[in-house]
């Protein structure tokens, strides 16, 4: 049997933050409305981290879950927090496939929109939001894992792909870059520093480019297990965008020390992470730190949450579990990843 840690916490000092120790560096937290309501999560919000990512309130379904009508109030108080702070906001996102109304690329039978009427549901969709968070939202995430995991499929089968066609991508751009000239734009996906998924991210690149339109960044999720995939892998993909001279940003990191197996327990680790899987998830988040920080085009680190307490992690691959990924517990105590992620950034 493993026994539950024990490591002392060491406590930050005061002056000793996650936002200062970055330097130049933005470094972000993904949060939804409500973590707001807790002093707690406030607190270690205000004081570590200089941009905020909504992690559910700027997506489609959540702005415009009816035809025509906007609802703005949590993501404005993302806003609003973030502005009392001195924090950056990053819009999550104008297109995805996932918390997207279904008017938006599909008729009542489910069936594709015609092209013009997908494109103009998409066009007034990226203006309104983009003109009502005009001045308060750094960038844009403007499309969300358009790239396929499938090694014989370039683009992602998504309802807006069959409304539009492939250009769907370069429109949502278009549009945004319309809608804001002085708004960032940024392509965000999953995987796509791994070998099987590179190729295929970096066409995608190359194409927006010879489209003409402005891709300001390229936003590299960063959802890690803890042993795979190798620092060596992370680092190729990493090199193969910094080749193509494009910023990057790190939008979504954690690390899953979890087994994946879907039979697994939904809670393996009742007394905590014991001492030795603690210690190992510390060391992976000081390993990816020191390679990010290696790379001046990152310019930007998210991770995807605060606390263990509220992580979409508790739910994936299987809902219900108790899953330990990020820098604080669920009584917000900082962890060893805490520690390993601080001196990472503070050894530059
Ligand atoms: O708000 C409803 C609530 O009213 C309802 O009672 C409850 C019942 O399940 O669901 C709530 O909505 C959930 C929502 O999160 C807000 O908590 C959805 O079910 C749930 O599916 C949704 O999950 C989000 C997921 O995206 C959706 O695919 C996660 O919080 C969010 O962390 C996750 O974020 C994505 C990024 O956007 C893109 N990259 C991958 C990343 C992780 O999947």
């Amino acid at each position: 049997m493993m026994t539950p840690s024990t490591t002392p916490h060491r406590k930050p000092l005061e002056h000793v933050t996650l936002r200062t120790a970055a330097g130049s560096r933005l470094v972000g937290a993904a949060i939804m409305s409500q973590a707001l309501d807790d002093p707690q999560a406030a607190s270690i919000l205000a004081t570590h981290f200089s941009s905020l990512t909504a992690e559910n309130e700027m997506k489609p379904l959540l702005l415009q879950r009816e035809k025509g009508t906007f609802t703005f109030e949590e993501a404005d108080r993302i806003v609003d927090f973030a502005r009392r702070h001195g924090q950056q906001v990053i819009g999550h996102t104008l297109c995805w496939h996932q918390q997207t109304p279904a008017w938006m690329f599909e008729d009542v039978q489910g069936q594709p929109l015609p092209r013009r009427d997908a494109l103009e549901n998409l066009r007034t969709h990226i203006h309104a939001v983009l003109r009502h968070f005009r001045g308060k939202v750094k960038g844009w995430d403007v499309v969300n894992e358009a790239v396929s995991d499938k090694s014989d499929e370039y683009l992602r089968d998504t309802p807006a792909r069959r409304a539009i066609g492939d250009d769907y991508v370069i429109k949502a751009f278009e549009y945004a870059q319309d809608a804001d000239p002085g708004v960032e734009l940024y392509y965000n996906d999953y995987s796509i520093d791994y070998d099987y998924k590179r190729g295929r991210a970096l066409r995608l690149v190359e194409e927006l480019r010879s489209a003409g339109v402005r891709l300001d960044a390229v936003g590299i999720q960063a959802h890690h297990l803890l042993t795979s995939p190798s620092i060596e892998e992370i680092e190729r993909g990493l090199r193969a965008f910094d080749a193509m001279g494009i910023k990057l940003m790190i939008t979504e990191l954690d690390v899953d020390p979890l087994p994946r197996d879907p039979a697994a327990d939904l809670d393996p680790y009742r007394d905590g992470l014991p001492d030795a899987v603690q210690q190992q998830l510390a060391s992976r988040y000081a390993a990816l730190i020191r390679l990010f920080v290696r790379f001046p085009s990152i310019e930007r680190i998210t991770l995807w949450g605060v606390s263990d307490r509220k992580t979409w992690l508790n739910n994936f691959p299987i809902r219900g579990r108790t899953n330990h990924p990020l820098l604080w517990d669920r009584r917000y105590q900082p962890k060893p990843t805490f520690d390993a992620f601080l001196a990472a950034l503070e050894a530059v």
